[in-house]
This record gives structure tokens, sequence and C-alpha cells, in this order.
């Protein structure tokens, strides 16, 4: 890294994102020579902390964000339009992980391993993608460089902590509770988790379709700049506390590749690590993928139902590759290559 006087910010950093992106910033060395952390009032005044040493919380209200470089932002939409001015004025880029920009045209949406040459140009705003379409595509992509691909049809099974700390007590609160034979009623997320799943908790629209799959579907296209990829998903929350795990059938254009050539392309990926023991029974899991940086994928088979088609089964840990390590690989990414001043 050229820089290392950086000034940088968390917005939203006592929340289940923020707190992996001060671990991510701390396990990678991030080199910043300053680092504020910001939190809504309700955790003002307590402290974080990151390479060892304490960060008071401040609240955005009122705050100077003069001489910040970077602000990575994990609080919510809403915070992010209403900040994104204030910070873009004070000369501070933005890389934020709300869906409030993602699909605005001046806005790179990415994943450096992807598509990290359309940060070039950036205006001050970069939106990380949903944690969803990141483990998708991570998969994917490999298989997408290998041969043109038609068609891809997912299924999900997302962890509780996707929606956030709160949910993700929740879900622990709730099963114990339930083994304890007592009633339970949902609070944060809309129906009960324990011993249970059901079809992502966003609202459905006129097609049918909820608003992650929404997301995965638009945002897939948007980062592979491929609008005539197919794209058909079902989202499902699941009573896992951690990585989401998808089910990926994948037909292509034409004939499709050797498994092995599948194989290795999918193991010379950076971000992927091939789990495909078929001996052993042993495929990607989210305990095993839970806190780790790679993108676990396997379970890569011919589909016996379409000559031109494969499946795969991908797991990755949406508050790492699916969030907070691709914020933070993004802001690697400007600094590698230049990128810290806006157009
Ligand atoms: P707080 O913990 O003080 O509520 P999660 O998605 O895990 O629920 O986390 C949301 C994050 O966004 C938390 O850090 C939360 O802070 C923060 N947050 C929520 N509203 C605001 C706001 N108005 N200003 C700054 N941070 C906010």
């Amino acid at each position: 890294m050229s820089v290392t006087n950086l000034n940088i910010a968390v917005v939203g950093a006592t929340g289940a994102v923020g707190a992996e992106m001060l671990r991510v910033l701390e396990e990678r060395n991030f080199p910043f020579s300053g680092l504020r952390v910001f939190a809504s009032s309700r955790s003002a005044g307590k402290t974080v902390t990151c390479k060892e040493k304490p960060y008071t919380l401040e609240t955005l209200e009122g705050a100077d964000f003069s001489g910040l470089d970077i602000a990575l932002f994990s609080a919510g939409s809403e915070t992010t339009k209403a900040y994104r001015k204030a910070f873009n004025d004070a000369g501070c880029i933005i890389i934020d992980n709300s869906s409030a920009y993602r699909m605005a045209g001046d806005v790179p949406l990415v994943i450096p391993e992807i598509n990290g040459e359309d940060l070039k140009g950036h205006s001050g705003m970069i939106a990380v993608p949903n944690c969803s379409a990141i483990v998708l595509l991570m998969a994917l992509y490999p298989i997408y460089k290998l041969t043109p691909v038609k068609r891809v049809v997912v299924s999900t099974y997302q962890a509780v902590s996707g929606a956030g700390a709160q949910a993700l007590r929740e879900l622990t609160e709730q099963t114990r509770d339930v083994l304890d034979g007592k009633v339970v009623t949902p609070t944060i997320l809309p129906h009960r988790i324990a011993f249970n799943l059901f079809s992502h908790n966003t609202t459905i629209n006129d097609e049918g379709y909820n608003g992650e799959e929404w997301k995965v579907i638009q945002e897939s296209k948007k980062i592979l700049h491929d609008d005539s990829i197919a794209i058909g998903v079902t989202c499902v929350r699941v009573p896992v506390e951690r990585a989401h795990t998808e089910s990926i059938n994948i037909e292509f254009m034409g004939e499709r590749p050797s498994l092995e050539a599948v194989r290795s392309a999918l193991g010379a990926f950076p971000g992927v690590k091939v789990v495909d023991d078929r001996a052993a029974n042993h495929f990607p899991m989210p305990i095993d993928a839970s806190g780790k940086d790679d993108v676990l994928v396997g379970r890569i088979r011919n589909d016996i139902s379409n000559p031109n088609a494969i499946d795969i089964f991908a797991s990755g840990d949406q508050l790492r590759k699916g969030a907070a390590l691709d914020a933070v690989q993004i802001a690697e990414y400007l600094v590698e290559h230049d990128l810290l001043t806006k157009k």
C-alpha cells in the first residue's frame, strides 16, 4: 500500500457488519492513521476496539467529517441517504453496505475479484453488493468466464445474522425458549426462526419476488455487465447463525464444460475454495464458512435433467465476504490503484 496516513470511519460500528469491519481492518492491517467510529445515539460514548485500541462511538448528527478519506457505512439505507452529501462534501469517499445506491448509474457496485475495474471513475459513492449476490457471483464467475452462461437458478439458505445483530440474538434466545417449552413471540424477525425456516423477510413485489431475490437478480446483472443472463432466485431464511449457503443450477449457452475444467477454474479463483469430497460426503457448510474469507464451493456435478447444465453448492460468510471484507477489499483497491480522489 502506498498510503499510510489515511483517516477512515466506520459508520454503524456496533452492528453485525460494522463490528466485522473493525475485525477485518485489524486482521488485514489496513493502513489507517486515524479511525472514527459512529453509531446511533443509543451507543454514543461507548467504545469499540480496533488494532487493540479503544475508540469512542460518536453520533453523526452535528459531527464534522473533514479530514476523513474513506468511510465504511453499514447503518442502513436511510443513514446513507441522509449523510452522503455531508461526507462527500468533506472529501470523504463512502463505501456503503446498504442498498441505497447500488443500482444508481453513477455508483460502482463492486466485488473486487470480479469487477474492481468499475472503481475507476467513481464519484465518491461506492456500493457493496447484496450478500447473497456476492456468494452467488464468487461461485458463478469463474465458471461464467470459462463458458458463456444462459441461465442461473438459485435457492438460498440464509443465516439470521444477515438481518442484523438483534435478529441473531433472537435466534439464540428463541431456541433456548423453545427447548425450555416456553411460548415464543417473534419481535425482530416476522416469524419464529427457531426450528423453522421461512421465505426471506423482505417485501414481495408485483412479480411475486421478495426484495432480496430482486436484489440478487438486478445486482448480478450489473456486476457482470450482462443484461441477457436469465436469473431465477428463491431466498429463504434458515436458523443458521452465520454464512449464507446457496444451491446453484447453471445452464450454459451451448455445451457444458467438463467438471474437471469447472473444478480447476474454481480452484484457481482468488477467494474461492473447493470443498467437494464425495467419498466423505463433505461439502460446503455454513459452520465451515463462518469467520472465513473464502467462499466454499462444492457438489460440482452434471445436471442429469439438462445436458447443458451443471449444479454447484456454495457457502460464504455473508458478514465477511458478503459485506465487511468486500468493503475493506474495495478500500484496499482504491489505495493500491491510486483512486482516492473522486472524479
Ligand atoms: P446502534 O447499535 O447504536 O443502534 P445491525 O444491522 O446489526 O442492526 O446494525 C445497525 C448499525 O447501524 C448499528 O451500529 C446501529 O447503531 C447503527 N445505526 C442505526 N441508526 C443509526 C444512525 N441514525 N446513525 C448512526 N448509526 C446508526
